[in-house]
Parts: C-alpha cells; structure tokens; sequence
C-alpha cells in the first residue's frame, strides 16, 4: 500500500491476511489444519467484521428510522452508513439505488415479483419472453420459472459450450424483441467461467430488454462497477464477502426503482396508509419491508471497509495467480477432469472437477477426514450437471487467504483419496 490506498500489482500478504480470521487458525479432526476451500459457498469473516457488529449490539442497537432517541439515530446512522459503503463499493451513482434484501436469492425474486406486478413497458406477461442461461444458479432458475407460470411467459437459455462457456451463438435468437427481460450470472459458481456481459447487454438493449446480473459470485473477487457493467440491476450476498449472513443487495437504475411496483408491504416502506389505500416511500425504502437486517448491514459495511483496504485489483490478480497454479496442479492428478475452463483466462477462483468413477461425496468425504473443506454435489444448479452428463463434482473455491499450500494440500488430498478408493 502506498498513501494508505492499495496498489494493484502488489501482491498480497495473505499471511497477515489470515491472522484477520480467526477461525482459519482452528484445527479440525484431532488436530488437523483447516483448509477451507468452500469459499463460493460462504466465505469465512474476518475480526474486522466480528468487532462491528458486537459493537453494533453491545452499544448501538434499537430499531431503525423514525426514531428520536440517540440509540435510534446512532442505529439509523450505522444501518444507512452501510449503504453509502455498498454504494461507492459497486460504483453507484447513488446511494438510493442500493436495496437491502436478506441474500442473493431474494433481490432475484423481488426483481421477478417487481416485473410481474409492473405496468408496461416492463410487465412480464403472456407473449413476453424471460432469457437466462444453463449455468444459472437456482436463485437465478426458480424465480423465473414461478414468473413464468404466474404469467405465461416463456422462459428461454442459453446453453454452454463443451468448453464450459455460454453458447452465444443464436444470441439473436434467444434475445429478441419479445424478451422482457434478460438474467445472467457473471461468474458461474460451478464452472467458474466469467461471462461476456457486453455482448449480452448490447443484444438486450437493443431489443429493449432489462439485464439482471447476478454478481454473487464476482463482488466478492473482483472490482464490480455497475456503471460499466451497464445492466439495469445487480444482485449479489453478504455471507460469500466477508459479510455475514443475512444480508444481500440488489442495486437498480433509480428511474428503473421509481417506476416499480413494490413486492413485500410493512412497516417502514409507507408513506402514508389509510385504511383503504397506501403510497409509498421512495426508493430504496419501497423495497424494504419491516426492520431490516440492521446489524448485518453493518456488518457488510465493515467487510466492504475491509475489502477495499486490500483493494479488489490485489484481490483479483491474488485469486488468478493461485488458479493457474491450482489448474497446473490439478492436472497432475490421474483421472481428475476439470468442469468448466481449464485456462485461467476469464475464469473465477472456483475449481469444479470429477475423480475418475470416485463418487464426489466420497471424494469429499475423505478430503475433510483430511481437514480440506469442500464442496460436493449439483452446487445449487443442477441443469449444469446434467448438461455434462454427471451427477455431481467436487468443487474447491479459494478467496483472498487462500494460499498455494493449500492447493497442494489439496492435491496430496486428492492422491490419498485415489490410493483409498483404488
Ligand atoms: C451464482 C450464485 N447466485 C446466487 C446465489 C445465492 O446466494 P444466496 O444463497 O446467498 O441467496 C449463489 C450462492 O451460492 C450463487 O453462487
């Protein structure tokens, strides 16, 4: 860091980056080190986050907003502080365009259930079409499959190369001037490819489409700017950035927000009710009903701070170094297949892969008596499985404190699992 800002090219230090979370000191197993590489399922928060929310609780807590007395402003001031932090995080031009929600999944289903209950141009109904992609997670599957029946839209994808990327080939075909809206994830978080957003938008706004991206899978790892990313709204979870659970964000375009019907009614998103009729507040508080996750917001704001302070280009650049070692590695392995991008380019730190006729759960199984965490199964998107004629993989997924002894842990690992089951 020079001026106290982080520069890119700067590698990380992630042995002091380590010492920030606790919990990557435990052992496991009697006595087995921890290598916890199931970071695209939840990443692990550092004592930096930990502190502001017990400071939040022991010092700080009352209900949000309309309240008058100094605990209330203090709450307020924290609670709305966090968005400020989310705002500038992500590059929104402002802070009134980042909603609160309680995860990923949930700022996809607002938008679905806003888009549904909104007047032309946006309403989602019978002769529109709805376009998301094979390799969506089921956050970003279900909500669209529920719009569609609710309306009679079709639902449309695209479908994956056998290289693991989007099959943008018949893109004109999919998009078209009956699509109403357009979903995609950025990083996929079984193959870990990073998709071509450009291309996508540019075919979307030229028919008129919105663009929901989903970003959980790359707000943790890398610069989001939703300026450049220029899609109508990004969502993305706390729990996977160093935040904790609870807490997920959809940011919209403001006009996009001042023109949407509401989803969930309550508390806190009025303002006024009669019993007969009500009007709402204005964004973002029209889509946030009830009390909202105040001390998780404050959390997500402090692993924002954290965040930052390493800088998200150091962040990035950290995580490709590591997954090229681990993909070179990894191909050392006999029988292992990468599924998904086996070069580093336009990929995300998550490594999903098969062991021979090793069944995943049992690969898994054996690498945590070893004290590697990973994951195992369909990951929360299925079609992706069966688009490659596989029941599940084994995933490994690093994060800012993943270290390249681990990746060989892992692959020591994953011989021991051979000589086991061979
Ligand atoms: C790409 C992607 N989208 C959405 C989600 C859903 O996140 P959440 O369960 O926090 O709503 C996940 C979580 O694994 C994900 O990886």
């Amino acid at each position: 860091m020079t001026d106290g800002r982080p520069v890119a090219g700067v590698p990380l230090d992630t042995e002091a980056i380590r010492k920030d979370f606790p919990i990557l000191d435990r052992t496991v197993h009697d006595g087995k080190r921890l290598v916890y590489l199931d970071n695209a399922a939840s990443s692990q928060k550092p004592r930096q986050v930990l502190d502001a929310m017990s400071d939040y609780y022991e010092r700080h807590h009352a209900n949000v907003h309309r309240g008058v007395h100094v605990l209330a402003e203090e709450a307020t001031a924290l609670y709305e502080g966090a968005r400020d932090k989310v705002a500038r995080f992500v590059n929104a031009p402002s802070r009134d365009e980042v909603i609160f929600t309680k995860n990923a999944s949930e700022s996809i289903n607002l938008v679905a259930n806003m888009l549904g209950l909104a007047d032309e141009p946006y309403r989602v109904d019978s002769g529109t079409e709805i376009v998301i992609t094979e390799m969506e997670h089921h956050s970003n599957i279900v909500p669209w499959q529920l719009l569609a029946q609710r309306t009679g839209a079709k639902l449309k994808w695209f479908g994956l190369t056998d290289e693991g990327r989007l099959d943008l080939s018949r893109i004109d075909e999919v998009i078209t001037e009956r699509t109403k809206i357009v979903s995609f994830v950025l990083v996929s978080n079984v193959l870990g490819t990073l998709n071509p957003v450009e291309a996508i938008v540019r075919r979307a706004q030229e028919v008129g489409a919105l663009v929901l991206i989903d970003a959980s899978q790359a707000a943790p790892h890398m610069p989001l700017d939703v300026q450049s990313l220029q899609a109508d709204f990004v969502a993305f979870t706390g729990h996977k950035m160093c935040g904790p659970t609870g807490i997920g964000v959809l940011w919209g375009r403001q006009e996009l927000l001042e023109d949407l019907p509401p989803f969930l009614g309550g508390g806190e998103m009025i303002e006024t009710v009669t019993m007969s009729a009500s009007t709402y507040a204005p964004a973002p508080h029209k889509f946030e009903a009830g009390t909202p996750p105040i001390a998780q917001a404050v959390g997500l704001g402090a692993a924002v701070d954290y965040l930052t302070s390493i800088g998200m280009e150091r962040i990035a650049e950290h995580e490709h170094a590591l997954t090229r070692y681990a993909l070179e590695r990894l191909a050392e392995v006999p029988g292992l297949v990468i599924v998904g991008p086996t070069s580093p380019e336009d990929r995300g730190a998550t490594l999903s892969f098969t062991l021979g006729d090793i069944h995943p759960h049992d690969v898994g199984q054996v690498l945590d008596e070893q004290g590697i965490a990973v994951r195992v199964g369909h990951h929360c998107a299925r079609p992706v499985c069966l688009r490659y004629g596989i029941p599940a993989t084994t995933r490994a997924s690093f994060y800012l404190y993943s270290t390249t002894a681990e990746v060989d842990a892992l692959v020591d690992g994953l011989e021991y699992v051979r000589g086991f089951f061979g």
